[in-house]
């Protein structure tokens, strides 16, 4: 496959038919890269994110938003976080999702990044336990919330699922566990699409 060294089509310009196939082949073309400092590579770590959601039975809009939860870093120009820049991929890829998947999907993601901070804020101990990476980026990302942000965020409607995407975000760093290809992902994936007769 060849690799993509550009920024990406906007997703408007990718028929809607055609973006499974896209998100699959970034898998395939930009996955391998290192997952920011941590002992897995980007393909590795939405593919454990996806399976942990797999096997809490979560809804497949879910399963799916936790793969493609940090699907914004292997959009290419999207490699300041590396700078000690942070890229808001998260941004990125809910916006860069948003024509093609309804906001079940891309709520969480656009969410997953407040979601660490809303739990660095209230809970107890889990700042401790975040990987050196992930403490990192929070600082990046804006550290802990206000109270204000705190109960706004408890507000949203997609507070609980990206709260679960979170959750599998910060286990899904196990190296060298054996995962299915990403496109076992495939039929869920073209199940969500908007124009899901355009498939
Ligand atoms: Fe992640």
């Amino acid at each position: 496959m060849t690799p993509i060294t550009k920024d990406p089509p906007r997703s408007s310009d990718i028929p809607i038919k055609d973006i499974v196939e896209y998100i699959l082949n970034l898998f395939d073309t930009q996955g391998f890269q290192e997952y920011l400092g941590e002992p897995v590579s980007q393909r590795e770590h939405a593919l454990q994110a996806a399976d942990l959601a797999r096997r809490e039975h979560a809804p497949p809009a879910l399963i799916a938003a936790a793969l493609l939860h940090d699907i914004g870093h292997l959009l290419p120009a999207d490699n300041l976080l590396a700078f000690g820049d942070d890229t808001r991929h998260e941004e990125r890829a809910a916006s860069w999702l948003s024509r093609s998947f309804g906001p079940d999907v891309t709520e969480p993601i656009r969410l997953h990044v407040a979601a660490k901070r809303y739990l660095c804020t209230t809970e107890i101990g889990y700042l401790n336990q975040l990987s050196s990476g992930s403490r990192h980026s929070l600082a990046l990302q804006g550290g802990l919330l206000s109270h204000e942000d705190v109960a706004a965020f408890e507000r949203d409607p997609h507070f609980e699922s990206a709260i679960r995407v979170r959750r599998w975000d910060e286990e899904a760093k196990v190296p060298g566990a054996s995962m299915p290809n990403p496109r076992t992902y495939a039929a869920i994936l073209k199940q969500l699409l908007l124009l899901p007769n355009a498939t």
